[in-house]
């Protein structure tokens, strides 16, 4: 099961913000594909956030605080250099059901990136494997922020997701096959003490790209081996899947990572002819002087190829409609690809033994590429669309003093919900949850 909190405050992508970069509205709404972004109020952060999905995950499912025994937190906005998050999350939790009452759990926070929280879905799914009595919980929470009027800025976002983990899934049963790509790159990076990413931003679309295609071989491979799949003459492993979802920087990547995905998948298959035939041969590396040139000449065909009926096709039955929430929320770095998941939900998409497909992706960077079957048709990813349009749009004025942290007094006074109070002359933090 799964649960999502949003910040009751957004950005439209429209309107003042774009007009005052000087950037087409039409850019972000169509190029990017962003009608919204969720911003946190003076009293969120990734901890508060976090703490909010558990709260909605433990409402929805009726757990007994003492059942779950671990908490794994998949975050890039760490609030301290040494304290695991999830022992504020669990001290938050403990203001509501009462002191001690998640003693018996262990929590651990995971770093890398945005492939953080599948990295300990991966690690959870194995410990829960050994008894369904077992119950753990991924927590995915990041806030992206990137600076002012910068290309990324646009891009920005923030959220958290709670995925609940048992041997016995009501929602999705993984594979248990897993395709990685890693390398070192400086696509996207913070570097210690600095609130805001350093961010290469074309050169991070095309890790992202190679390393999802990569992974994806790396997981075609395996299910192959693994004999969980053996797709007939002139069929490939998409054709087994019934939803693409990838990890959402933006919406208009899923278009992207979709394209570069079946573009692979179906070389070589008769159907492949047919895109030759519409627009050409792929570009080889062997009939170029530099690699710029090739890459100029890859990035043109991947576009060309992106255009044709065929893909369109394949991406809007298989993975356009992940991108329903992002839409509207924006980029939540660890969640974002499981913000996927709950927009199929969202919208009815799923049934009973389709087999989803995930593409993770971190910066830095490493990319994951795994597989599960719907479990069950009845299912309800909590009161998203009402969650989303009960917010409050800010000005550009406030989002910016919110963004430079000068906003002390929140826009929204808290209510229901955990709020950070203060920070006190040591670096500790003090949460409480205001009813
Ligand atoms: N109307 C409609 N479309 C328009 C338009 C208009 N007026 N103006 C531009 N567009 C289109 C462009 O044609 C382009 O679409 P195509 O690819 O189909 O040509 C699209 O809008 C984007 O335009 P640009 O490529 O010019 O955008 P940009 O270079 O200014 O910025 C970005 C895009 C690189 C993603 C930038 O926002 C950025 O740096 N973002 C942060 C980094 C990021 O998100 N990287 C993604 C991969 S890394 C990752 O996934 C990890 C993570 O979470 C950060």
């Amino acid at each position: 099961m799964i649960s999502l909190y949003v910040p009751r405050l957004f950005l439209p992508a429209a309107g003042e913000f774009p007009a005052s970069r000087g950037i087409d509205p039409g850019k972000h709404i169509r190029g990017i594909g962003i009608e919204r972004m969720a911003i946190p109020d003076a009293h969120e952060d990734a901890a508060t956030m976090a703490a909010m999905s558990l709260l909605k995950l433990r409402e929805r499912n009726d757990l007994l605080p003492g059942e779950v025994e671990r908490i794994y937190v998949g975050t890039e906005s760490g609030v301290d250099e040494a304290k695991a998050m999830g022992t504020y999350i669990i001290g938050m939790l403990e203001k509501v059901f009462g002191r001690g009452s998640f003693q018996g759990c262990s929590t651990v926070e995971l770093k890398s990136a945005c492939i953080g929280a599948t990295l300990a879905l991966e690690n959870l799914c194995c410990w829960a494997a050994q008894d369904e009595e077992r119950t753990g919980i991924v927590v995915a929470t990041d806030i992206a922020r990137y600076p002012l009027r910068s290309p990324g800025e646009y891009t920005g976002g923030a959220g958290s997701i709670s995925l609940l983990v048992k041997a016995n899934p009501r929602l999705v049963a993984l594979e248990d096959v897993w395709g990685a790509f890693t390398r070192d790159e400086d696509d996207f990076f913070r570097p210690l003490g600095q609130s805001t990413a350093v961010v290469n931003g074309k050169h991070s679309n095309l890790c992202y790209l190679k390393a999802m295609e990569t992974a994806f071989a790396s997981y075609r491979k395996r299910m192959l081996k693994q004999g969980v799949l053996s797709p007939g003459k002139g069929e490939c492993l998409t054709d087994y899947i019934s939803h693409l979802l990838f990890h959402i920087p933006y919406p208009r990547m899923v278009e992207y990572a979709s394209a570069a995905v079946f573009r692979k998948d179906w070389t070589g298959l008769p159907r492949w002819m047919e895109i030759e035939k519409e627009i050409g041969a792929e570009p080889n590396p062997r009939d170029f002087d530099d690699e710029e040139g090739y890459q100029a000449e890859a990035s043109k065909y991947e576009k060309s190829f992106s255009r044709t009926e065929m893909f369109q096709e394949a991406y809007q039955a298989k993975a356009r409609d992940s991108t329903l929430i992002s839409r509207q929320v924006g980029n939540i770095y660890t969640g974002s690809l499981y913000l996927g998941l709950a927009s199929l939900m969202e919208k009815r998409r799923l049934d009973e033994g389709e087999r989803l497909c995930f593409g993770s992706y971190g910066s830095g960077c490493s990319a994951m590429v795994f597989s599960g079957i719907v479990q069950q048709r009845d299912y309800s990813a909590g009161s998203i669309r009402e969650q989303l349009e009960k917010r409050r749009e800010i000005s550009l004025q406030e989002y910016e003093a919110l963004h430079q942290g000068e906003g002390e007094v929140s826009i929204l006074a808290p209510a229901e919900e955990f709020a950070l109070v203060g920070v006190d002359g040591r670096g500790y933090r003090h949460y409480e949850y205001i009813s």
